[in-house]
């Protein structure tokens, strides 16, 4: 902590910043850093959850390698998105804003990422795919899977 702390003023301004280290660092926001963030930025806690829950970049909880996001914008709702997030919860075993007992994948859903025309839209990691189809489910998760077999840590 300190050492991320050090790269950063001790200024209000700055909280975007150390909660964006922290969170590439560790993967979401462990609970515990919270209060230290607090005294370092003197920003109360609770203004810290007020600007954690807003964006949702930021997280609380552990999050798994792989990050699947569906979007259930109107638009991607209209043509699909509920089958296509259904798809995903019965291939994964989980439910949307869960992840994997392997801590390997989890699934979010967000209400548009501003590409409409591509409905039913999906975000596996960085990888947009356009006007999903559930029989591609399969595809996106094993693909995952392969590069993750290919590319071992
Ligand atoms: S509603 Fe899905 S991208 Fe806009």
């Amino acid at each position: 902590m300190e050492k991320i702390f050090r790269a950063f003023d001790k200024d209000r301004k700055e909280l975007i910043h150390v909660l964006h280290k922290i969170q590439a660092k560790h993967g979401y926001i462990p609970a515990d850093m919270i209060s230290q963030i607090s005294r370092y930025l003197k920003i109360s806690e609770s203004e810290i959850f007020g600007v954690l829950t807003f964006y949702k970049a930021f997280t609380l909880e552990p999050r798994g390698k792989h990050l699947i996001t569906i979007c259930m914008g109107t638009a991607c709702h209209v043509r699909g998105a509920p089958a296509i997030l259904d798809e995903f919860e019965r291939k994964l075993d989980i439910k949307a804003g869960e992840t994997t007992e392997d801590k390997m994948f989890t699934l979010e859903t967000v209400n548009c990422v501003g590409a409409c025309a591509l409905g039913p839209i999906i975000i596996a990691d960085d990888e947009y795919h356009g006007q999903m189809k559930t029989r591609e489910v399969d595809k996106v998760i094993e693909k995952i899977k392969k590069e993750k077999k290919d590319n071992p840590e």
